[in-house]
């Protein structure tokens, strides 16, 4: 199906798909950030090939002390933002703990929910191995799936903290098994999250798929980070995180000047009220 403009007006640039970003293997580097609102969506789009509504949204908007409490319907409103406020890059929507690993049957229904109320064009779901089942039933059936091995932050509870993983040759050998088994069930692109450069350099190399790496050093096929941690407005980031802005204080200052404005009455000035209407 081709994308008709209106006459007079530039055809409208096509949103990247999972095809595509599968295609990149091995390429230029994939380039993604999350995104949860339709206005950092907006300033985002024009500079990544993806974007991720990552449930690390509980943490990051909503202050949760990890993701496990997030909903489906919390990834479904902001994944209809991002996508109300992005034209050109794959949107990708995570699956929140506890709405696919009960089986293929309970993924398919969670990702086809997502995908139809969303329109977004794929969905993430963490885990290796224990989740090959689940991606090849999803990948049969018209549902794109990103992996994410490594560190997976919904399984904290087990894990007991949020550190790097795969650094000894039994965890490593463990995390490229699921690297493996998730490739070859079908994932059009896997995360490899915190672990040592060595570990993600040889998955990037055995795997069909493009690997995404949130601290899987610069051998994998393209690089991910959450947008409030790359932008200074997270409290304390992961060493994988490099700040290229700090917002947050020139935030506080906007918002200190106002407060002393408005105290001021210096705001709002003549130019911000509106006259009465003449005649
Ligand atoms: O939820 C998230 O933001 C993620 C990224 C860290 C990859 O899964």
């Amino acid at each position: 199906m081709s994308v008709q403009s209106a006459p007079g007006k530039p055809a409208a640039a096509r949103r990247l798909t999972a095809p595509d970003i599968r295609a990149r293997k091995g390429g230029e580097p994939i380039v993604s950030l999350t995104a949860y609102h339709a206005h950092t969506a907006r300033l985002v789009d024009p500079h990544v090939d993806f974007m991720l509504v990552g449930d690390s949204l509980g943490m990051v908007m909503h202050g949760m002390e990890t993701t496990v409490p997030v909903t489906v319907e919390m990834m479904i409103l902001q994944g209809q933002a991002v996508m109300r406020g992005s034209a050109k890059a794959l949107v990708v929507v995570d699956l929140p703990f506890g709405s696919y690993e009960g089986s293929p049957q309970q993924a398919f229904a969670t990702a086809s929910r997502v995908l139809k109320e969303t329109g977004a064009g794929a969905v993430k779901l963490e885990g290796g191995r224990r989740m090959a089942e689940t991606v090849r039933f999803l990948a049969d059936r018209g549902v794109p799936v990103m992996g994410h091995v490594g560190l997976t932050p919904q399984a904290i509870n087990t894990l007991g903290s949020f550190k790097a993983l795969g650094r000894d040759e039994a965890g490593a050998a463990m995390i490229l098994d699921d690297a493996r088994s998730i490739a070859d069930a079908g994932a059009f692109s896997i995360v490899l999250e915190a672990m040592s450069e060595p570990l993600a350099a040889q998955i990037t190399r055995e795997v069909a798929p493009p690997t995404i790496g949130i601290g899987g050093s610069s051998a994998c096929d393209g690089q991910i980070l959450v947008l409030e941690d790359m932008l200074g407005l997270s409290d304390r980031v992961p060493r994988f995180v490099k700040k290229f802005a700090d917002i947050g204080p020139a935030i506080g200052a906007a918002v200190e000047a106002y407060a002393s404005e408005v105290r001021a009455r210096s705001f709002p000035g003549p130019e911000h009220v509106y006259a009465p209407k003449k005649g």
